[in-house]
């Protein structure tokens, strides 16, 4: 296959000109190496700062295995722990959230303050190989950025989250996201795709006239798309013209001002895209956050909550459950498209696929996952046992 070399900032890629090969989308092999080189260094959002205000609230989020809990210590500090006890690895809680003055394990009853010291165990002199110092909780890092709380299970010296976004930070000050208020919590759904697809088709800007008629109605030809190295944007603007599609039209007539955004957010939709695999959609009623989680090579969790300011005017509500109605339509349409893009990944006729010099997000984002796993530039799977040799 004939590679043009296409100029990727200081490095040349012979690969720039074409996607991520099918094979990265089903292969079991290459699923273990990128879950260690990509998703566990890779920050995930758990909740937001306001979630767990309390000394003793916490949240939790399950993925690759782990089950990690984020906590407000008595001294106010959020802190992040993996959810095993250091006894028999028990879950030491259970569900999404709650609020505890001290973590007890289910089992035996170890006790672990909010700082995740051990501080109590039954039958202490039981134990006598048992450093109780040495046996807190394991930490695991925590980032709060703009109030929200990210965990991420390896440090692999990527940046944090306001690093990521510092490109778009007077962009975002306006919504006020420290002041934001959970409005749904997390919600997990489950779908037949790699979680790449998930990604892809996110930020993915020729598919929008194609197969999204409300974004179109609502958009015209405003939809926008730009990728800086960790964050990708794509945004449109409301159009006057009113959609006769009726949420979109009530959307459109009665979406009231939003006194702390500039004249031209008014109207704006805008969608980040963190690397990897998280996503928020900002609108000037609410503030969505997505993320896909990979469970297999072909299985993926969308794991989604959103954000508002409080408002309690009654045309805000409505417009916030139109602006639901809407996008339940586009999330409908999308995982017609990536469940059918993910059975053509598994064809044998399939190999890679051009990207347009305008795809600039896909660009990026295969540039990233190449930089990180050579063989992903191979156009067909090596064979199995090549992730262990020397
Ligand atoms: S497993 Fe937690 S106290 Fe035994
Ligand atoms: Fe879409």
């Amino acid at each position: 296959m004939a590679h043009r070399v296409a100029d990727i900032g200081d490095t040349i890629d012979p690969d720039a000109d074409w996607s991520l090969p099918g094979w990265l989308y089903t292969d079991p092999e290459y699923f273990d190496v990128e879950m260690a080189r990509v998703i566990r260094p890779s920050w995930q959002i758990v909740c937001h700062a306001s979630d767990i205000a309390r000394p003793g609230d916490w949240h939790s989020i399950d993925y690759l295995g782990e089950s990690i809990i984020v906590v407000r210590g008595d001294d106010g500090v959020v802190r992040a722990f993996a959810n095993v006890c250091r006894h028999r690895a028990m879950r030491l809680v259970e569900g999404a959230s709650g609020c505890a003055k001290k973590l007890v394990c289910p089992y035996h009853a170890w006790t672990y303050g909010l700082d995740g010291r051990l501080t109590g165990v039954p039958m202490r002199g039981d134990y006598p190989a048992l450093d109780m110092a040495k046996n807190g909780l394991a930490p695991v890092d925590v980032d709060i950025w703009q109030g929200f709380v990210f965990v991420r299970l390896d440090d692999d010296g990527g940046p944090s989250v306001a690093a990521m976004m510092a490109p778009y930070a007077d962009e975002i000050a306006p919504y006020r996201f420290e002041d934001l208020r959970t409005i749904s919590p997390a919600r997990e759904r489950r779908r037949a795709v790699n979680w790449k697809n998930v990604g892809d088709n996110y930020s993915d800007n020729l598919h929008i006239p194609v197969a999204h008629d409300g974004l179109v109605r609502l958009f015209g030809a405003s939809y926008a798309i730009e990728a800086e190295p960790w964050v990708d944007k794509m945004s449109g603007q409301l159009v006057e013209r009113h959609s006769a599609s009726s949420w979109e039209n009530f959307y459109q007539r009665h979406l009231p001002p939003a006194p702390h955004l500039p004249d031209s957010h008014q109207r704006l939709w805008l969608y980040y895209k963190l690397w990897p695999n998280m996503a928020f959609d900002i609108y000037p009623d609410q503030v969505d956050f997505m993320q896909w989680l990979p469970v297999s090579p072909t299985v993926s969790v969308l794991r989604e909550m959103a954000f508002a300011l409080p408002d309690d005017r009654r045309e805000m509500k409505l417009v916030r459950y139109a602006n639901w109605r809407i996008n339940r339509i586009v999330n409908a349409e999308d995982t017609w498209l990536i469940e059918r893009v993910q059975q053509g990944m598994a064809s044998h006729s399939y190999t890679l696929g051009p990207i347009g010099a305008s795809e600039v997000c896909l660009r990026s984002f295969a540039r990233k996952i190449r930089e990180r796993i050579p063989e992903a530039r191979l156009h067909r799977a090596p064979a199995s046992g090549w992730s262990r040799k020397p």
